[in-house]
């Protein structure tokens, strides 16, 4: 029997994932255990290699394609309080339904799940044909609202520009407008600022801070830079080779770290506006 917490929308517990290469098996994630609370933000922080992207996708169970595999394990997903599945044995019909409307997922580089050669206008609206079943007419319009929920200025005209035509941060933008049109339970964003400047990333962390209290969903998200842990995050868990070594609020983190591993990724957040006056940024004092 899994047991009812109504605040959680995931609780995974003792997750652990491999992949089988040609001669050998790689353990990516081991034996992981955390929660997704209802209506927060969540951060996977960790060095690059440390399993935060293979965590995320097995939520939506996308490692199969590479040949990954959950070892170990449940991630019990509850959408709604009567409702709850267990996704690392969910079948393949259930997935299906899972991805497409209730865990949508965005990604570092926009442009590689953009169609170069179709307008950003036509490619939302195309979800709503998709997976609402809407007509052409109808799915127009909610184009228009998602682009000026994701504060795209002037919808119409910007309805039949190609993704080239758009700055890195609008692409962001677009990809938002996207993942969010089957109003998910859940939005995964894995880095999904890092290929942006700073005055832009702070842009799109505001937006993606905005439409989780609007929309009231949940966010997983992935970064490897505890400034933006500390930005956008109310609890965190750090991962270090494949294992979870904190886990807790992100405002107690940051008071106490009690893994020397967080303090070290702490210890290199410059101190916001330090470097007033100065050559190199102030560090966070707490070792
Ligand atoms: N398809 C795959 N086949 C074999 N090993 C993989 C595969 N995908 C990931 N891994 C391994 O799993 C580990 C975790 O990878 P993962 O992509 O989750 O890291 P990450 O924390 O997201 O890193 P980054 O910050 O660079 O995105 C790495 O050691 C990686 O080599
Ligand atoms: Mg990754």
């Amino acid at each position: 029997m899994v047991s009812k917490d109504h605040k959680s929308l995931v609780e995974v517990t003792n997750l652990s994932v491999k992949f089988r290469t040609k001669d050998l098996v790689i353990s990516a994630v081991d034996n992981i255990s955390f929660s997704i609370q209802k209506s927060e933000i969540f951060a996977l922080v960790g060095e690059s290699g440390s399993g935060k992207s293979v965590t995320a996708l097995s939520l939506l169970r996308l490692n199969e394609l590479s040949n990954g595999y959950i070892s170990s394990g449940k991630i019990i997903f509850s959408p709604s309080d009567d409702i709850q599945y267990d996704l690392s044995s969910a079948d393949n019909k259930l997935m299906q339904e899972v991805r497409g409307n209730e865990i949508s997922m965005i990604f570092q580089e926009p442009m590689t799940s953009l169609n170069p050669s179709l307008s950003i206008g036509t490619q939302i609206s195309e979800v709503f044909v998709e997976h609402q079943k809407l007509s052409h007419t109808e799915s127009k319009i909610k184009t228009f609202e998602m682009l000026k929920k994701v504060r795209i200025p002037e919808p119409e005209k910007q309805y039949n520009l190609y993704p080239h035509q758009f700055s890195g941060g609008m692409r962001q933008r677009v990809m938002i407008a996207m993942a969010l049109s089957c109003k998910p339970k859940l939005l995964i964003a894995d880095e999904p600022t890092t290929a942006l400047d700073v005055t832009i990333q702070k842009q799109i962390l505001n937006l993606i801070k905005d439409l989780q209290e609007e929309i009231e969903m949940s966010v997983l998200f992935i970064t490897h830079d505890m400034g933006i842990v500390a930005e956008i995050s109310d609890r965190v868990a750090v991962m270090y080779k494949g294992k979870i070594v904190e886990y807790g609020k992100t405002s107690e983190i940051f008071q106490m770290p009690k893994d020397a591993y967080t303090r070290r990724l702490i210890n290199s957040v410059p101190r916001l506006g330090s470097m007033r006056g100065k050559n190199e940024p102030e560090k966070f004092d707490i070792l």
